[in-house]
């Protein structure tokens, strides 16, 4: 019998390996023969760890198992997959939160062993890279832009624009693929899911870019906080090195492509591009001034290739069928699917993968119904800390990256984080300036020196002093900062300030 126990950072921090040993253990004392796999998370976070059992009418879920549930699980008939159990919850394909999901990118993630690369090729995996090397890099270059794929680290910059850039620089230098890992918004966690869960998605998407523009070296900066990520990419580069997946002629391509992991240093300004380039040649994150984009003068001053996980995770997919078949989902100039990451005060959490289009309203209720506390929901942050709070009148929005801009809003990473009615908005304005005061790199005066005073007026208009004026010079303020800034950070952390301003104001005021 196979069993799934996962083992990506959700599922261990959930008791996964005590549950993965003792159902080893009984299974020993039953005389049951097992197959223990540690696959990754579905995503279903609630459920977690969720263990599966492989049975002749596919994969039986059980979920939330914790230690103490597995005796008992055993008892019932947990290998055989029966149904005896309060925690089952019958075929894990037909729970509806993975039903009606549309997973172009996920659609390995909980499936497979992550480090197993006849599992990833069984799957469709390495179809892409294959492609990729039987045309010209022009018509890789063409199928990314064909697709509409978008930046999905936040700023939606048309991906294959981007590689068309780096790809015209001549050809005779060193450039290189860069994948920002360094996942800082608060509420995300696809990057990490997609590293932990489906490694060798990433190392296909960065080796596709490398041959689409001439790039010979690739590097993932990775967010320190993920040793699990760490230690299953640095392994599954490791086995792709081995099959000839990467290294000095990927697949008998003739074409040479390098990958190597480095960790990051812990500070949320290294995700912006510029300031990662720093970090990762060994200096202080602080941004530099664009132009030169990266795609001219990027890491060394070469031509250098930078995308967030969930760009270079969308690739394979693209190229192995089509770019067509990818903007066939979507609405407007947002095409293909967004992987929405559900998080904060929500009864059911998780990864939600869907073709853009769908609507706020549909992702807080249908999927992840309603709050965890059971009260009303007051207000939702999507896109990270530097991003809109976002009332329930505008809850009907679907997710789109224009729709959100004319509203002031923003998709960026896709992180959903929703409060309930015993949110202080006033604090969470403060909070967001704050925040900044803490994370500037420092280099421009309004995000420097703008948040501090930022953080001192809110203060005062929560103590009540001078409290229209205060208003108005916070209203300048935000402007200064929006004008003024150099890089998003300065840049964007008013957004959640004016929001609240907005739609907030008595909370503010309060
Ligand atoms: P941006 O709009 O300046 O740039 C977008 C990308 O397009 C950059 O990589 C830039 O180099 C590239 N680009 C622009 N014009 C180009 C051209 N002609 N040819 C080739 N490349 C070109 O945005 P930025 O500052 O890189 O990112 C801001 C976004 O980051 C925000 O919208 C926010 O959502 C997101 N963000 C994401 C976080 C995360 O953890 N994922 C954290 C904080 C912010
Ligand atoms: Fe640094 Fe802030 Fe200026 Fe960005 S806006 S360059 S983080 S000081």
């Amino acid at each position: 019998t196979r069993i799934y126990v996962p083992c990506d950072t959700t599922a261990l921090s959930m008791g996964a390996d005590d549950v993965a040993r003792l159902i080893e253990h009984h299974a020993g004392v039953q005389g049951v023969a097992i197959e223990l796999v540690r696959n990754g998370s579905r995503g279903l976070f609630w459920l977690e760890p969720m263990v599966e059992v492989e049975t002749a009418s596919g994969r039986i879920g059980y979920g939330p198992v914790e230690p103490d549930d597995v005796q008992g699980l055993v008892e019932a008939g947990l290998f055989d997959g029966a149904s005896g159990h309060p925690l089952f919850l019958g075929p894990v394909a037909d729970i509806p939160y993975l039903k009606r999901q549309q997973r172009l990118t996920f659609s390995r993630i909980g499936i497979t062993d992550p480090l197993s690369i006849t599992d990833y090729r069984d799957h469709g995996g390495f179809d892409g890279l294959e492609t990729a090397i039987s045309v010209e890099p022009q018509g890789i270059v063409d199928e990314v832009k064909v697709s509409g794929l978008r930046g999905r680290g936040g700023a939606a910059f048309p991906t294959g624009i981007k590689w068309q850039t780096v790809h015209d620089e001549p050809w005779q230098q060193q450039k290189y693929v860069v994948c920002n890992a360094d996942e800082g918004d608060s509420g995300t966690f696809a990057d990490r899911l997609a590293m932990e869960c489906d490694p060798y998605m990433l190392i296909e998407g960065m080796t596709i870019a490398g041959l689409a523009v001439g790039a010979t070296q690739g590097f993932i900066y990775l967010r320190s906080e993920y040793p699990v990520a760490h230690r299953i990419l640095n392994e599954a580069i490791r086995r792709a090195e081995a099959e000839g997946y990467l290294g000095q002629d990927v697949r008998g391509s003739g074409r040479a492509f390098d990958l190597e992991v480095r960790l990051a240093a812990g500070a949320y300004i290294c995700g912006e591009e510029t300031s990662l380039l720093e970090s990762l040649e060994g200096k202080r994150g602080l941004v530099r001034a664009k132009p030169p984009l990266p795609a001219i003068k990027g890491l060394f001053g070469q031509p250098t290739v930078v995308n967030n996980v969930l760009s270079f995770a969308a690739v394979p997919f693209i190229l192995a069928q089509g770019g067509h078949a990818y903007a066939d989902y979507g609405m407007g100039k947002s095409r293909g699917t967004l992987p929405i990451q559900l998080a904060g005060n929500i009864r059911q959490g998780g990864l939600i993968e869907l073709a853009f289009g769908v609507s706020l309203r549909e992702i807080l209720e249908d999927f992840g119904g309603g709050t965890f506390s059971g009260r009303p929901m007051k207000a939702v942050q999507v896109g990270g800390p530097l991003m809109a709070y976002m009332p329930e009148s505008q809850w009907n929005t679907p997710m789109d990256y224009e729709a959100f801009g004319q509203l002031g809003a923003g998709i960026g990473h896709g992180g959903v984080v929703v409060f309930d009615d015993t949110v202080d908005m006033g604090e969470q304005a403060r909070f967001a300036m704050e925040f900044c005061t803490v994370e500037s790199c420092g280099k421009c005066t309004p995000c420097r020196i703008g948040s501090v005073r930022g953080v001192e007026v809110i203060d005062r208009i929560r103590a009540g002093e001078n409290r229209e004026a205060n208003l108005v010079l916070l209203e300048e303020l935000c402007e200064t900062m929006v004008d003024g800034s150099l890089c998003a950070m300065g840049g964007m952390t008013p957004f959640p300030v004016q929001s609240v301003m907005k739609h907030f104001p008595d909370d503010l005021t309060a």
